[in-house]
Formats: C-alpha cells, sequence, structure tokens
C-alpha cells in the first residue's frame, strides 16, 4: 500500500504501485481539483508538483513518487490566495474551468523559479497546457500580475527587514 506526502499530510492507498498518481489522488483520495484530460501527457489538465516541478500526474505512477512531496492544486496555498489564483480571478481567466488547475500548478512551478519571467518565457513554459476554451492571452496576463505582485511583495519584505 503506497504512502503519499500530499499537501503536507502522509496519506496511504489501496492501489498497485503502477497505478498513476491522477487515479490516487481523484479516485482514492477524492481530491477532485486535479482533472482527467487526455491520459497521455498531452493537455497538462493533471498537472500537479512532485518536489517543487511541474509534473502530468496522469503519466506519473506511484512508485515514482514514494518519498517525494506532492503538491495539488487543493494544496498551493493553504487559504486559496496564492498570487496566481488572486490573478486568475483579478483577469477573470477561466471559461469553462475545466484545464484551470493545470494551469495554475503549471504557472507556479514557472514563478517559484523565475519570479521575473518575459513573456516569451511564459509562453514557453505554459505550451504543453491545452485550454480548448482559447483562454491563453488571460493566462498570460494573470502570470504576469503575479509575478509583478510576489516582486512587489518580496522588496516590501526586503525594506521592512532593513529598516
Ligand atoms: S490528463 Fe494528463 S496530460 Fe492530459
Ligand atoms: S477554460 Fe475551458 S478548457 Fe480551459
Amino acid at each position: 500500500m503506497p504512502n503519499l506526502n500530499i499537501n503536507g499530510r502522509n496519506m496511504s492507498v489501496e492501489a498497485p504501485a503502477d497505478t498513476p498518481l491522477l487515479w490516487a489522488i481523484r479516485e482514492q483520495l477524492q481530491m477532485t481539483g486535479t482533472k482527467f484530460g487526455c491520459g497521455a501527457g498531452l493537455c497538462g489538465a493533471c498537472t500537479v508538483h512532485v518536489n517543487g516541478e511541474a509534473v502530468r500526474s496522469c503519466q506519473t505512477l506511484l512508485s515514482d513518487v514514494a518519498g517525494k512531496k506532492i503538491t495539488t492544486i487543493e494544496g498551493l496555498s493553504a487559504r486559496g490566495d496564492h498570487p496566481l489564483q488572486k490573478a486568475w480571478i483579478a483577469e477573470q481567466v477561466p471559461q469553462c474551468g475545466y484545464c484551470q488547475s493545470g494551469q495554475i500548478m503549471q504557472a507556479a512551478s514557472l514563478l517559484a523559479k523565475n519570479p521575473n519571467p518575459s513573456k516569451d518565457e511564459v509562453v514557453a513554459h505554459m505550451d504543453g497546457n491545452l485550454c480548448r476554451c482559447m483562454t491563453y492571452s488571460r493566462i498570460q496576463k494573470a502570470i504576469m500580475r503575479a509575478a509583478s505582485e510576489m516582486r512587489t511583495a518580496s522588496n516590501a519584505g526586503t525594506e521592512r527587514r532593513a529598516t
């Protein structure tokens, strides 16, 4: 019975080690924010973080994530107020919404490493996350907005510490 560390909690799931992580998250653990799209690594709807890296959970086996830290959209921030989540609301990004948790998780892995991405870097990083509703321009705007707000908050924190 594999043990998983998801959103800071240890959980055991009754599934073989070659079960895709997405199945365990959705079916066993009933965390349905992570979506099934293609099941073939082609759409990004199932994106979660494993040790901070964005991965396609439909293509990741439980045996691949033993002892690693998994984060789903439910654990991205305790109150759903990650700067990306706030920017998504401010820019009114979603249409049907189905792809959006994967989009946010993919974007979060970029901003964690690169707080000042260029538009080209955003486009390249988000390239594998598909949206049938074509919300791409709003996604890009929201990522740039969140990056700017994260830099502002970080600078304010640095200034407070210096005084
Ligand atoms: S459902 Fe995993 S990439 Fe599409
Ligand atoms: S908002 Fe509908 S698929 Fe992206």
